[in-house]
């Protein structure tokens, strides 16, 4: 896949320049100093002859086969180039140049008939407005990048050409080997789909790792990462984390809704390992290039100082690790060289004086252990340890381990030679234990992922027609909101259970209905206008007799004719009022990349100070329904505190999905609240009380 950008037989570079200054020259002298094998074509009008290499006028007159060009002419020849490169039949282009639609409406008019006449002439693009790509295997380094990363297993894809740039410093610092680079610019045509999937095939690439500041194909992206992270762990940091979308919201789900969940919810149901920040995904880039996964969660931790110990304990307690005592037999093997004032728990402290020795004999031993799964050594540079020693010691001893090992040798000076020993030897070395922890923690995520059983999905059987009735009627009379009646129509519809309830258009239908339903009741304003209703003092509750009903009927309407002049009163709804419960809320909302978005909280007037709720996208699979419900920090509310009977986890279960299979087969609705669903004890379902949607054309 992709073969041509990442091996080709021959490349071009059209606009390579004799001028030092230039980019056409530094992409030229980068292709021919990293020593690529293949055939190289220096394309320019003007000159002869560049850095050794005959140069062309133009990509026809080259005598041979062109597998990749690299455009790095200024915009206005870019088109002029593409088509050269349809008579030659090159299929494969980056475009180095910028001034395309990062610079406005001129610049996009220019991109876009670029993607037109490329797809037309089966042409496939990387960038415009890229710094170009790296292949280490095929020593290609078609870039103007400084320096050519070390080979190695890391891939990695950037929509900046600065971190592009920023990654590979850092590589080339550290000593870590890069299999693939590739910098995707304005993604005309390749974007990060493509890039992930030619990594899947690519046996020098372990892992793979992003930099994303917006993905346009959602849908199209986690159908491939959920591939690709079957057999390969991808790590991306993604920008600009900021909920602009969740401006114009009007439903609770809107509001809560920004885009950054969508991608927290996509990458966490496509095996995505979300990186927090560079230093994040410099650690786990480390871990994962060069470690195993660890077989489970228990994390070894060896130190010969208290204080970083205890931080790491610390970090591992906020993790999904085990910092799992170390069994009697291990702990008595320990004893046989350890001083008595020793730690045999874990951390295992093997104290201050303790020498590289000791490190040595500790390690071997703990390797020895099946419960543990994985070992972080902490080192303080005392006068007691050799630490290029130790260092060497665990490079040894890594060599026959199937765990991973992974260290912090605290300080800087003291410890400097000892760290660059370890990254020589592929041994991850951090400054902080929690960085380390961290890292640790992503590669036992990325295991269980990888190891759940596929997931399972439930289909469930709508009245579609009756829903599209009544979406056409709302349309027909240029409504967007539907009113609460409509609401429960459309979750009636989908066998949600609902109270009983009646429209009441006076005080004396109100009082019949509410006797027919029987007391006590529940009184709601009836109003595609009023959109919180609590909030405008149109619900009452616990209404118990038929002068109550009277005086809220009274109460409600005038009270919202005051507050919300123009809005349009139907009537009162008179509810069944459901005894006991915890309240939930559910909802819909739709992201501009990845589509319907299903919201889930504990509900009541607090869910938007309190933000406690989770997302996934459409359609939720039954796994993903339990994350959901599991994942809010109130969730041991739901279990029930205090001699509580626990909620019926069930029906908010059923109750998501039936919502995920509404928000799929009806792309219209933009947003909706089930708020609150009332969640019976367990065993007695979930209740829909009240409900909001908002559909557009
Ligand atoms: N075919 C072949 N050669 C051509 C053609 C053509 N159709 N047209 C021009 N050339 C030659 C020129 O004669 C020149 O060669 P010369 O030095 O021998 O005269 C060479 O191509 C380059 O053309 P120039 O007009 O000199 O253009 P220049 O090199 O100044 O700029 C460039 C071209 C680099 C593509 C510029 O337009 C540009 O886009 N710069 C920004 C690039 C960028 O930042 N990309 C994103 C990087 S990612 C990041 O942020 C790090």
């Amino acid at each position: 896949m992709l073969q041509h950008f990442f091996n080709p037989s021959s490349v071009a570079v059209v606009g390579a320049s004799q001028n030092p200054h230039k980019i056409g020259y530094e992409i030229l002298e980068n292709i021919i100093q990293y020593k690529y094998r293949g055939a190289v074509y220096p394309i320019n009008p003007k000159a002869d002859e560049i850095l050794g290499h005959k140069a062309y006028p133009d990509l026809i007159s080259v005598p041979g086969n062109i597998d990749l060009a690299v455009i790095v002419v200024p915009s206005a020849q870019v088109m002029e180039v593409i088509e050269q490169c349809g008579e030659k039949e090159v299929d494969s282009v980056v475009i180095i140049t910028a001034g395309f639609k990062e610079i406005g409406p001129e610049g996009s008019h220019l991109e876009e008939a670029l993607a037109v006449r490329a797809k037309a002439l089966g042409i496939r693009v990387v960038g415009p407005n890229c710094l170009g790509i790296i292949d280490t295997t095929s020593s290609l380094n078609a870039s103007f990048a400084e320096g050519m990363p070390l080979p190695g297993h890391i891939g990695f894809f950037s929509q900046s050409g600065a971190m592009c740039v920023a990654i590979l410093d850092w590589a080339l610092g550290q000593n870590v080997g890069f299999s693939r680079f590739v910098s995707l610019g304005n993604k005309m045509d390749i974007s990060e789909v493509e890039i992930m999937l030619s990594m899947e095939h690519d046996v020098n690439t372990r892992v793979i790792l992003g930099y994303s500041e917006s993905i346009d194909d959602g849908a199209n992206f986690m159908v491939a990462a959920r591939r690709v992270c079957q057999t390969k762990p991808i790590i991306i940091i993604k920008s600009g984390t900021t909920s602009a979308g969740a401006k114009a919201a009007s439903s609770h789900t809107g509001a809560l809704a920004g885009s950054d969940h969508a991608y927290s919810a996509a990458f966490k149901q496509s095996g995505v390992i979300r990186a927090k920040s560079m230093q994040d995904l410099f650690g786990y880039a480390m871990a994962f290039a060069t470690q195993p996964l660890p077989k489970g969660p228990s994390v070894a931790i060896i130190t010969n100082s208290g204080g970083p110990g205890i931080l790491a304990a610390d970090a591992c307690d906020r993790s999904s690790l085990h910092l799992t005592p170390i069994r009697k037999e291990t702990a008595d093997r320990l004893r046989e060289f350890l001083p008595p004032a020793a730690s045999f728990y874990n951390p295992v402290d093997i104290i201050g004086d303790a020498t590289e020795e000791r490190y040595e004999k500790t390690l071997e031993v703990i390797l020895q252990d099946d419960m543990l799964h994985s070992v972080l050594i902490l080192l303080s540079p005392t006068a007691a340890v050799d630490s290029e020693a130790v260092a060497y010691s665990i490079v040894k001893l890594a060599k026959n381990s199937e765990k991973p090992i992974i260290t912090v040798f605290m300080g800087e000076k003291g410890v400097r030679r000892a760290r660059r020993i370890l990254q020589d030897h592929s041994i991850p070395s951090y400054e902080y234990p929690e960085d380390a922890i961290s890292a640790l923690d992503a590669m036992i995520s990325y295991r269980r992922w990888r190891e759940k059983p596929p997931r399972q999905y439930k289909h469930f059987k709508g009245d579609t027609r009756k829903v599209r009735q009544i979406f056409s009627s709302i349309i027909a009379q240029h409504r967007h909101d539907l009113i609460e009646s409509e609401a429960r129509e459309v979750l009636r519809a989908y066998q949600f259970r609902l109270p009983e309830n009646r429209i009441a258009k006076t005080t004396k239908e109100a009082v019949r209905a509410a006797s027919e339903i029987g007391y006590p009741v529940v009184m709601k304003i009836a109003s595609p206008d009023v959109l919180h209703k609590s909030d405008m003092g149109g619900v009452r509750v616990g209404i118990a007799n038929g002068a109550q009903v009277e005086e809220a009927f009274f109460d409600m309407t005038s009270g919202i004719r005051l507050r919300q002049p123009d809005a349009r009163i139907l009537g009162v709804m008179v509810q069944e009022m459901i005894p006991q419960g915890k309240e939930v809320i559910l909802g819909i909302t739709r992201d501009m990349q990845f589509g319907p978005m299903i919201m889930f909280g504990l509900g009541g007037i607090y869910v938007e100070v309190l933000k406690d709720v989770s997302f996934r996208i459409a359609p939720l699979s039954v796994e993903s329904a339990d994350a959901m419900i599991r994942e809010i920090r109130s969730f041991p509310l739901l279990r029930g505190v205090r001699g509580e009977a626990p909620a019926d986890i069930e029906g908010i279960r059923d109750s998501l999905l039936r919502l995920s299979q509404i928000a799929i087969d009806f792309p219209e609705i933009i947003e909706a609240d089930i708020n609150p669903l009332l969640v019976c004890p367990e065993g007695q379902g979930a209740v829909a009380v009240d409900a909001r949607f908002t559909i557009h054309e």
